[in-house]
């Protein structure tokens, strides 16, 4: 296939830049540097230092034999979107290019302002981009878990039916976002929809849970071929901040109760779930939608896990409880229903200790590189 991935030099798009092109489709991968730009004026910097995406794409071809083409602009720009699509004509573009931290998101009106305008006008921009010059392309698109927020019920996989007053439909599951971030991510899901039923679109939505690891076939060639690993309260997701806590010696910082429960991936399974996704594509006018998880934990039993992580290589790990700087329930129900990629065919990797301890392994190396000032909250919710 022709894949034009958005956002390839992200945590995601990188590594799926290079298991795609692996696999022999013809890849185009697309970033701006927004994120290493963000992460720069907000002292937030990945642990370890990535070459940028076009010397890693050099690097990957000269490794392994197989070209990614990279392209750098920003895709709010309508023009360069258009001639991405108008130049390529893909058979599908994955869309990871967004600004994905909710902390970012609250810490001021700029930075809300940003990434609302950021994330709806990317989502916009390609939709149009799509329907003007390859009406037919399939678009992949990057949701989240956090889409649904922590509702009292089951979390269908998107979609609900209801029968009210005798009479029964189906509509979308009800969205209930905890951030800003998580909000224009709904946003994206009603447009798409709107997009669609409408105009006929084809389109896969993917709510994914928070995703872990560094490991894939690809990333382990060269250490230079690692995704970003950001630790920090801005970018670092609750897996990396504990993991670098651990090994800085710092408690793992448990916000409030701890008993705030998501749905976790391996890095390995969001590749997976990609390519399940391309190799069954929504029909025209029809919106595929999939909860991306294999595990669900609390925050307490994944601190619990990366201490006995830390026990199998020697670190002794302490946890400890600070005042949560979000708003969110400490302690609620959680049960997403996540059949439908596994029936596709998706073979989880657990969140096993041994997964820990090897990621921990790879912070060991980098320790001398660790900013404990980054890791404590600095952004509140309102
Ligand atoms: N990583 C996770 O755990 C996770 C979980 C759920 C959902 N997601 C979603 O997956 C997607 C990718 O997440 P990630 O963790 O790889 O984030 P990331 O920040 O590492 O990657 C996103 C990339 O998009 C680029 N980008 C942003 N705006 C752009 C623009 N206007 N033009 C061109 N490039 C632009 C950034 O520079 C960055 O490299 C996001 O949409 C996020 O919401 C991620």
């Amino acid at each position: 296939m022709k894949i034009l991935i958005l956002g390839g030099d992200g945590y995601l798009g990188w590594p799926t830049s290079m298991d795609l092109a692996a696999k022999g489709h013809d890849v185009v991968s697309v970033d701006n540097y927004s994120r290493r730009t963000i992460a720069m004026q907000t002292s937030s910097e990945a642990l370890i230092n990535m070459p940028n995406l076009e010397e890693r794409a050099k690097l990957f071809k000269d490794l392994s034999g197989k070209e990614i083409k990279v392209s750098i602009g920003d895709l709010r720009d309508f023009s360069f979107i258009e001639n991405l699509i108008k130049d390529n004509a893909p058979d599908a573009v994955i869309h990871y290019a967004e600004q994905p931290s909710a902390p970012y998101s609250l810490r001021g009106y700029e930075e809300a302002h940003f990434t609302l305008k950021n994330n709806l006008e990317v989502t916009h921009n390609l939709i149009w981009a799509v329907l003007k010059n390859k009406p037919d392309c399939h678009i992949v698109k990057l949701g989240t878990m956090g889409e649904y927020g922590c509702p009292n019920i089951d979390i269908e996989e998107g979609w609900i039916e209801i029968d009210h007053k005798g009479r029964k439909d189906k509509f979308l599951f009800p969205r209930a976002a905890g951030s800003l971030y998580h909000t224009t991510k709904v946003l994206d899901t009603d447009l798409l929809w709107f997009y669609v039923r409408t105009y006929n679109l084809r389109v896969t939505d993917l709510m994914q849970g928070p995703v872990y690891g560094l490991s894939t076939k690809e990333t382990d060639l060269d250490e230079r071929l690692l995704p970003n690993f950001h630790y920090d309260d801005i970018f670092g997701t609750v897996v990396n901040r504990f993991l670098v806590q651990a090994v800085a010696g710092v408690p793992l910082t448990v916000y409030g109760k701890g008993g705030q429960v998501r749905g976790y991936l391996n890095l390995k399974d969001t590749l997976q779930c990609i390519d399940l996704a391309l190799n069954n594509p929504a029909e025209k006018r029809e919106l595929k939608i999939y909860n991306q998880l294999t595990e669900t934990f609390s925050v307490n039993e994944l601190a619990d896990k990366v201490k006995q992580a830390g026990e199998k290589i020697g670190i002794n790990v302490k946890i400890k409880s600070i005042p949560n700087p979000r708003k969110e329930p400490e302690e609620h129900y959680y049960n997403p229903i996540h059949t439908g990629l596994q029936k596709l065919g998706l073979d989880p990797h657990y969140m096993t200790l041994e997964r820990l301890a090897e990621m921990m392994k790879v912070v060991v190396k980098h320790k001398d590189r660790i900013d404990s000032s980054k890791i404590f909250p600095r952004v509140k919710w309102s």
